[in-house]
């Protein structure tokens, strides 16, 4: 397939859309971030990147914490003013009619209309060019408790997430697949299919179980905690 060169630029996509919040319960602010993602599983640690200019860089600086809220697309218009207006003339909490809720270890608010909120600890900034990048300590984590099914797992096929891609706003479609599901064998909707290496085998040799794989989906999503000393997975490679 022909492929086209553009110049160097900073494309990728889809990216979270995420409202930050920064400052107290009391002088609050939402800045919407796209320069986001994970840095570490353990510690596990974040990053947003902001422009000095700013108002909630400011902010930022003064009191080293923030919190992450993940978006959805019924929230789509409120992100979008959040990264439009500027906190220093108007009271985005107030404009967007959403919902300040305390969190556990940080100042800065959570919203509450969000289905997952990280909070942030700030360990260094590094400028970078146009951004200072913030690295933080994820130091708690909470969440709608509509979008945790009875097993406690967090479902985020339920939470209607919002994506964002060359400047334009999309609704998280459908689950295609969940991890290590490359590595299974056959659905478990299928039927059973003779397995040659199976019996092929000399007797006695033990043969992978589909459990070595399904021992993944027990562990929580955003801390990836090693299953023992020295476990890796499959391919030598440790978790995310
Ligand atoms: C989808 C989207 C993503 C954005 N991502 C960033 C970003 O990663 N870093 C940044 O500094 N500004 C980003 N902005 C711009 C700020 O959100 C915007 O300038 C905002 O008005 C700043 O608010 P404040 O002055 O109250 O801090 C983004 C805006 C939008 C709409």
């Amino acid at each position: 397939m022909a492929r086209r060169s553009f110049k160097a630029g900073a494309l990728t996509a889809p990216l979270p859309p995420v409202m930050v919040t920064v400052g107290d319960m009391e002088n609050s602010n939402i800045i919407t971030i796209g320069w986001t993602g994970i840095l570490s599983t353990i510690p596990p640690r974040t990053y947003i990147s902001v422009r000095p200019e700013r108002h909630s860089y400011g902010i930022l600086k003064r009191t080293n914490e923030f919190v992450i809220n993940l978006t959805t697309a019924k929230l789509a218009k409120k992100v979008d003013y959040a990264g439009i207006y500027t906190g220093a003339k108007v009271d985005k909490f107030k404009e967007c009619g959403l919902t300040k809720a305390e969190s556990k270890e940080v100042s800065a608010p959570t919203i509450a209309e969000c289905p997952l909120s990280l909070e942030c600890r700030v360990v260094e900034v590094i400028p970078m060019g146009t951004h200072d990048v913030f690295i933080a300590d994820i130091v708690s984590v909470s969440c709608d408790e509509s979008i945790i099914d009875e097993n406690g797992k967090i479902c985020f096929d339920r939470a209607g997430l919002l994506a964002y891609a060359h400047g334009e706003y999309y609704a998280l479609g459908e689950k295609v697949g969940r991890f290590g599901f490359s590595t299974k064998k056959q659905s478990a909707k299928k039927p059973p299919q003779k397995n040659k290496a199976v019996e092929n085998k000399p007797k006695n040799t033990p043969v992978a179980k589909e459990t070595d794989i399904q021992e993944n989906k027990k562990r929580p999503f955003y801390l990836d905690a090693p299953r023992g000393k020295g476990s890796k997975q499959k391919g030598g490679r440790k978790g995310r």
